[in-house]
C-alpha cells in the first residue's frame, strides 16, 4: 500500500485519497495511480473527489465477471409473441377511461421524466429536454411536457408531482432552466429533481479510461438508475408521504407522449399490474425494444439483442410475429419499485460499446455499463401492455439528421394536430404547420369539444392554438 500511495504522491493522505488508492491497487489500475502522481494542487484534488464518487468496484467486478465468461444476458429456452391489449371497444374504453380519471382526481399519481441521457446522436450541446422541439412556438421538450402535466392537473383538479431525473453533469443546467422559467407554472413544490449516478467506463482490456481532460471517463448508469436514485435521494419517500401510489414514466424525447393517459391508467388498474407499458407496431429494423414472452414471462428485449435471442432459440415464430415496439412509456407501482430496490438486488447491468476521445485526440473503444428500467418487467407480479397508434403517441427525437430527426418530429406533431383540426371540421392546407398547446386541448376529442361553435382565422403558413 505504501508503495502505491507514494506512486500516487499521496503518502501523507488519510482520507478519500487513501481509499481510492486502495481500490486502484486491488484492481491493478497502476496507470491511474501514475496519472494521479503526475497531478498536483487543485487538479489532483478534483480528480480524487470525482473518482471517489464513482463506484469503481462495481464496474471492475462486472468486468471481471464478463471476462470470466459470464453471459451478458439471460439465455431463454422459449420465446413467444406477447399478449397485448388493443383498445378497440368503445364501451370498454369508456369504463377504463373513467377508472383512470378517478385515480388522477384522487391525486395518487406522479410523473417521472427520465432526462439523464447524453443525447450524443442529436449533437445538441445542452440537455436534450431543452431542445426547442415544437413546430411553431419552438417550445422545448421540458416546457411542452411540463405543460402537459399542468393541463392534466388543471383538468382533474389534482396536484401532480413531476419528477425529473438528471445526471450529475446536467443537473445544475436543468434546475436553472426550470427556475428561470418559473417551473412552467407547476409550482416549485411540485417539481422534484434527482440525479442518477455516473459509472466509470473501462477499456476492452479492463482498464479505467482517462479522458482528454485528465479525469476518469464515466457516463450515466442508464435509465434503470432511476430506481436507485429515487430511493437514495429521498424523492421516493417524499412521494409516499404525499400519498402517491404510482409513477407515469416517460422519456424526455417524445413530444407526443400522452402524459397520464386515463385509458392506459384505467387498463393498468383493472389489470392490477405492477408494471405497464405501451407499444406501437414496429417498423422493420426499427431501433426500439421488443415486448415479448421469454420462458413464459413478459420481457422487453433491446433491439441490439433481438436477433441473437430469436436465433439462439430457433423460435417457432417468424421474426415478424415480434412486432410490439416499446415506446418507453410505463406505469410503475411505487410498492413494486420499493420491493425491487430493497429485496431483489436491483436491475442487471448491460454492457455497451462506445467510442471516446482520449488524451492526444485519439479515439478508442470503451465499455460502459447501464441498467434499463424495462428489465424490471420480469420481476413484476403482473404486467399489462397496451398497444397504441404511432401517429398519435410516438415521435422520438433521437438523431441530428435522417430518421427521428427534429424535422421528422416537427412534422409528426403538425400532422397530428392537422388531423385534430380536420376532425373538428376545420380545413387546413397539407403544408400548414400546426401546433395546439396542451393547455388548450390534450387530445382529439377534447379539442373537438372546445372548438365547437368557434371559428378559426387561418393566416400564413403556420397556426398556433392556445
Ligand atoms: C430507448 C429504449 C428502447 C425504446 C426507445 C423508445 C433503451 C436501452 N432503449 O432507446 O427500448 O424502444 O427508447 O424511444 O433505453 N436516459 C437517462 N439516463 C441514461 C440513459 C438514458 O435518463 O443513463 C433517458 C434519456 O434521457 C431518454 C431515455 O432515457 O429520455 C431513452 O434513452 P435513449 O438513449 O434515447 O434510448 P434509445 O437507445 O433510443
Amino acid at each position: 500500500m505504501d508503495k502505491y500511495l507514494k506512486h500516487a504522491g499521496l503518502s501523507g493522505d488519510s482520507g478519500k485519497g487513501k481509499k481510492l488508492v486502495r481500490i486502484l491497487e486491488r484492481y491493478r489500475q497502476e496507470h491511474v495511480l501514475e496519472h494521479i502522481g503526475r497531478l498536483s494542487g487543485r487538479k489532483k484534488d478534483r480528480f480524487i473527489k470525482e473518482a471517489s464518487a464513482l463506484d469503481l468496484k462495481l464496474v471492475l467486478d462486472l468486468y471481471s465477471e464478463i471476462s470470466r465468461g459470464r453471459p451478458s444476458r439471460p439465455g431463454y429456452a422459449r420465446i413467444d409473441p406477447p399478449r397485448v391489449y388493443r383498445p378497440t371497444e368503445p364501451g370498454v374504453n369508456g369504463m377504463l377511461y373513467g377508472m383512470g380519471e378517478t385515480s388522477i382526481g384522487k391525486g395518487e399519481n406522479g410523473v417521472l421524466i427520465v432526462a439523464g441521457g447524453q443525447a450524443t446522436r442529436l449533437r445538441y450541446p445542452y440537455p436534450k429536454g431543452m431542445y426547442p422541439v415544437t413546430p411553431v412556438k419552438k417550445k422545448s421538450l421540458f416546457m411542452l411536457l411540463s405543460e402537459k402535466v399542468r393541463a392534466v392537473s388543471l383538468r382533474y383538479g389534482a396536484d401532480i408531482p413531476l419528477l425529473i431525473m438528471t445526471n450529475p453533469e446536467s443537473d445544475i443546467l436543468v434546475k436553472r432552466y426550470f427556475e428561470k422559467n418559473g417551473f412552467f407554472g407547476l409550482g416549485r413544490k411540485n417539481v422534484l429533481f434527482f440525479q442518477q449516478e455516473l459509472l466509470p467506463s473501462v477499456s476492452p482490456g479492463g482498464k479505467l479510461v482517462i479522458r482528454e481532460d485528465g479525469l476518469l471517463a464515466s457516463s450515466p448508469d442508464g435509465h434503470g438508475g432511476c430506481l436507485k436514485a429515487a430511493f437514495k435521494s429521498g424523492v421516493a419517500g417524499k412521494l409516499k408521504e404525499r400519498g402517491i401510489r404510482r409513477l407515469f414514466y416517460c422519456h424526455v424525447d417524445n413530444p407526443l407522449v400522452k402524459v397520464l393517459d386515463p385509458l392506459f391508467l384505467g387498463y393498468h388498474l383493472r389489470s392490477e399490474a405492477d408494471f405497464s407499458l405501451k407499444t406501437v407496431r414496429k417498423r422493420p429494423g426499427e431501433k426500439v425494444g421488443t415486448f415479448l414472452y421469454a420462458d413464459g414471462k413478459a420481457a422487453v428485449v433491446e433491439y441490439i439483442e433481438l436477433n441473437e435471442v430469436l436465433d439462439e432459440r430457433g423460435s417457432s415464430h417468424a421474426v415478424e410475429a415480434f412486432d410490439s415496439g416499446s415506446i418507453g412509456v410505463h406505469l410503475i407501482e411505487l410498492s413494486f419499485m420499493e420491493s425491487l430496490f430493497f429485496k431483489s438486488g436491483g436491475l442487471p447491468y448491460h454492457r455497451q460499446e462506445k467510442e471516446l476521445q482520449v488524451e492526444g485526440g485519439k479515439r478508442i473503444g470503451i465499455w460502459k455499463f447501464e441498467t434499463f428500467i424495462f428489465d424490471a418487467i420480469p420481476f413484476a407480479g403482473k404486467v399489462s401492455c397496451m398497444e397504441t397508434s404511432r401517429e398519435e403517441e410516438f415521435a422520438p427525437l433521437k438523431n441530428f439528421s435522417g430518421m427521428d430527426s427534429p424535422r421528422d418530429v416537427r412534422e409528426a406533431m403538425s400532422s397530428l394536430h392537422r388531423k385534430w383540426l380536420t376532425s373538428a371540421g376545420i380545413r387546413v392546407k397539407e403544408k400548414t404547420e400546426v401546433e395546439i398547446s396542451p393547455l388548450f386541448a390534450l387530445d382529439e376529442s377534447d379539442f373537438a369539444r372546445k372548438m365547437k361553435g368557434r371559428k378559426l382565422l387561418l393566416q400564413g403558413k403556420s397556426l398556433y392554438i392556445e
